[in-house]
């Protein structure tokens, strides 16, 4: 069965741009089903350092179409600019690699304007979204009034949509104290970008099943990560699209026979960025020392927003839960490299909240707000291992580290990353 799902098991950031990137090999189609330029997926092969918001992390490799799925929300202006830069570097941009899906929802400037004026009027409780507009863009789309990349294709019908759009939302963000939306210079600025889009419309869900149905290889690349599910994260500190394995179908339409694999992609430890409870966060210089100074790239600051990432030990809870909902088949393990130069690594397997042991997530974000990580120590160790390519050649207690990861998930781990370049991984299997 040809495809392959690649899931943030954590809060987002885990790796799973260079997992789909490492899978993209074996692969003829690489599809983003969820979310939009919020994500921020880091690549590093040879001299290129590519950071991708929009576009599939598969681009790298020649062979490999890119779909944009319709489960996506798409800003054009800035997937134009995406594509220039690809195009810059001499990669193929061309819309034979590269299928925009006809039913993605657009993002527009009002959205934009819309994002940064509820974070204001949140206050203290804002979610700390990347102000891409994402949150609005999914509103309009359930509230039944979204603009569709469809609707790209006739320039003049476009134009009308848009005008009406931002007008009705400009009105109401004055109306609420807010500043108007610039609405001629947006649609100028988006029926620009729309010409440039046009090429690229396919129906993306017709597309995959012709191919599946030919024996096409299909990877699909999760942005965002379980923690931020609208469902199943810590509500309402969460993005707005489901970076589950449900929203991947949905975000793709294909049914689930064709799927294979589920690959988790999981850091050694933690990280979030934005609000909302992290119960293993180090406020302390451990979490100082996991977070880096920002000094190298892979160093804990934001891809899309430069924001430092909080950070601490691994949550087994996060994991487990991340592994019960998407039916992970594999775990990819990224970043251990990190972990090397501590003499001990702690690993949370349960909660305490209120001298009650949860072992499973629970669904108040209050509860887990006051929840205690319960601990398991382990021995660190100290060896450099950004050269290790086999299993065997980590250190011992590096090996026990992944082995107890496994056995607390009850899924196998396949692959450790111990390092940002394409071919620092070690495949235990
Ligand atoms: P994504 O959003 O899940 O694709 O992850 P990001 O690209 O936002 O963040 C992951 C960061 O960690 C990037 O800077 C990667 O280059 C880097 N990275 C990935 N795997 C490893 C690893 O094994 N070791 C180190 N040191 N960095 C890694
Ligand atoms: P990748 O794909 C990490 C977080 C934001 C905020 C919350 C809601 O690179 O893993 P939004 O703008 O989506 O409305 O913000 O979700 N967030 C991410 N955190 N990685 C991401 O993507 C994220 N995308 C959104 O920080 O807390
Ligand atoms: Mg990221």
């Amino acid at each position: 069965m040809p495809v392959t799902i690649i899931l943030g098991a954590q809060w987002g950031d885990e790796g799973k741009g260079r997992a789909v990137d490492w899978l993209s090999s074996q692969a003829d189609i690489a599809a983003r089903a969820t979310g939009g330029d919020n994500a921020g997926h880091t690549l590093n092969v040879g001299e290129h350092l590519l950071k991708l918001h929009l576009v599939p992390s598969g681009v790298l490799h020649p062979n490999v179409v890119c779909v944009l799925g319709n489960g996506m929300v798409i800003n054009p202006v800035n997937l134009v600019k995406e594509l220039d830069k690809l195009a810059a570097l001499g990669l193929d941009v061309s819309p034979e690699r590269i299928k925009l899906s006809t039913r993605a929802h657009i993002t527009t400037p009002a959205h934009l304007a819309q994002d940064a004026a509820q974070e204001q009027a949140r206050g203290a409780d804002k979610i700390g979204t990347t102000l891409r507009g994402i949150g609005p863009t999914y509103l309009d789309k359930v509230g039944r009034r979204g603009i569709r990349a469809a609707e790209m294709a006739d320039l003049e019908a476009f134009a009308e949509k848009l005008t009406a759009s931002l007008t009705r939302a400009s009105t109401s963000l004055v109306r609420d104290g807010f500043g108007a939306v610039e609405v001629e210079a947006g649609v100028a600025a988006y029926v620009e970008a729309a010409a440039k889009l046009r090429p690229y419309l396919t129906d993306t869900t017709e597309y995959l099943n012709r191919r599946l149905k030919d024996g096409a290889r299909v990877v699909c690349e999760g942005a965002q990560g379980m923690m931020l599910d609208v469902d199943f994260g810590s509500y309402p500190f969460v993005t707005s699209s489901s970076p589950t394995v449900g929203g991947t179908l949905s975000g793709l339409g294909f049914g689930p026979k064709h799927v294979q694999r589920v690959v988790g992609v999981a850091k050694a430890y933690s990280t979030r960025v934005g609000s909302g409870p992290m119960p293993t966060e180090l406020l302390d210089a451990l979490g100082d020392r996991l977070r880096g100074t920002g000094a190298n790239f892979w160093d804990e600051y934001g891809t899309t927003t430069g924001r430092p990432r909080r950070c601490g030990w691994l949550d087994m809870v996060v994991l487990r839960y991340s592994a019960a909902v998407n039916g992970f088949t594999e775990l990819v393990v990224t970043k251990l490299d990190i972990l090397s130069g501590f003499d001990e690594v702690k690993i949370c397997v349960a909660y305490d909240i209120d001298g009650q042991r949860y072992e499973y997530m629970p669904a108040r974000i209050e509860d887990v707000e006051r929840a205690t990580p319960v601990y398991e120590t382990l021995p660190g160790w100290h060896e450099p291992i950004t050269g290790v390519r086999k299993v065997e050649d980590l250190p011992l207690n590096a090996q026990r580290y992944i082995a107890r990861i496994a056995q607390l998930a009850d899924v196998p781990v396949n692959v450790i990353s111990v390092g940002p370049e394409r071919d620092q991984l070690v495949f235990a299997v």
